[in-house]
């Protein structure tokens, strides 16, 4: 046996103990019983994991499946719908995307996923890594799945000593070598378990591991060195402000939907000033949406792929509905108490709200734990 295949062999029997249970994967019994996975139930999961850990989306991907259980319904749902479902998972153009997929294999393909890695590939927010992850874990080709889980793996594995990301092509030649003709996915899914439970960034549990003793390096106790990553630039800090006006009668907030095209596409706001483009927003009243008393509340802050922001909160009481002539944003709506928590906000957003209202919210969720690393779409 070459040590390729003593690897992927040793994995596959590990996963086969050790799988997680996972609302997208088959039960034991249903894999024992020769079942093969939901296509739609594997792009879903798939396109959610994308930047998001795997505890913050269960929650998420169960929603969705119970709401639109096969890609038709996804299709035809209203895009604010789906967005306002998305609210918290954060990477926005991931929901914009998985809306345009679902309506393109609908139109295109007639409901049916294409079956192969290039099929996919050409769908709106599918790119290597999904396009592999599909075709291996729905569809059995033997397809390279390669994420962080499974770079931190390879790279101690084999001690790669090449940074990150220009070691991306050796990895990738690595797994690619590795990955059996038989039972791909399982194979693919085996290296991101041991990766996210065993082979861990910290202290990983070597002991416990199935390729600990053909892992190069476990042999000469560097394990933490690996995956070597080329240092960062520092992102820019943006400076913006975000106005929460509260209804006096009702305690209802106003919101207005951002541009489609952008950052946070799509999403709803208090208004804010222009952070997003010149990356200058006055961080001051000059820009807010309406006179008022407005009061400074604080500060939130969000680190975005390319940038930092921090956003100055103000606060205003307004009068009723009878005075909503004063409000110049012609794009708006006033949100109540009720409505409040199922808007399509965004994280930051939330947060904003919650400094200028505490309570608006109730005890306010943190927001879904990212993945270390390689973000791989714009917010
Ligand atoms: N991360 C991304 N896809 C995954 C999967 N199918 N199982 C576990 N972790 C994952």
């Amino acid at each position: 046996m070459t040590t390729e295949s003593a690897a992927s062999q040793a994995i596959l029997s590990w996963y086969d103990r050790n799988a997680r249970t996972l609302p997208w994967r088959l039960s034991p019994a249903d894999r024992a019983a020769g079942k093969r996975p939901d296509p739609y139930r594997v792009w879903l999961s798939e396109i959610m994991l994308q930047q998001t850990t795997v505890a913050a989306v269960k929650s998420y991907f169960e929603t969705f499946t119970l709401r639109w259980p096969r890609v038709e319904a996804l299709a035809q749902a209203p895009s604010e719908e789906i967005m306002a479902a998305w609210a918290g998972l954060g990477y926005y153009a991931r929901a914009r995307n998985l809306h345009a997929c679902a309506k393109a294999v609908v139109a295109l393909h007639g409901g049916r996923f294409p079956a192969t890695a290039e099929g996919l590939k050409m769908l709106p927010g599918i790119g290597d890594y999904t396009s592999a992850a599909i075709a291996s874990i729905a569809f059995d080709e033997a397809a390279a799945v390669v994420d962080g889980n499974v770079e931190r793996v390879t790279t101690r594995l084999h001690a790669i000593d090449a940074p990150l990301p220009a070691a991306r092509p050796l990895i990738r030649r690595h797994v690619a070598s590795m990955t059996p003709q038989r039972r791909p996915g399982d194979f693919a899914q085996g290296m991101m378990d041991l990766g996210a439970t065993i082979c861990t960034p910290k202290r990983p549990a070597c002991v416990l591991c199935p390729l600990a003793g053909m892992c190069a390096a476990r042999k000469a106790g560097t394990m933490e060195a690996y995956p070597v990553k080329a240092a960062k630039p520092a992102k820019p800090a943006r400076r913006g402000a975000a106005f929460v006006a509260m209804r006096r009668s009702d305690g209802a907030v106003w919101l207005r939907r951002r541009p489609e095209k952008g950052m946070l596409g799509g999403m709803a706001e208090p208004p804010t000033s222009d952070w997003s483009i010149r990356g200058d927003g006055a961080a001051d009243l000059t820009a807010a949406p309406f006179p008022a008393s407005w009061v400074h509340a604080g500060a939130v802050g969000h680190v975005f792929t390319h940038f930092t922001l921090t956003l100055d909160v103000y606060r205003a009481e307004v009068a009723g509905p009878k005075t909503d002539d004063g409000i110049k944003t012609p794009d708006g709506w006033w949100s109540s108490p009720n409505a409040l928590p199922a808007e399509a906000l965004p994280t930051l957003m939330r947060k904003a709200i919650a400094v200028a209202l505490p309570g608006a919210f109730g005890s306010l969720q943190s927001s879904p734990k990212r993945k270390p690393g390689r973000p791989r779409t714009k917010a």
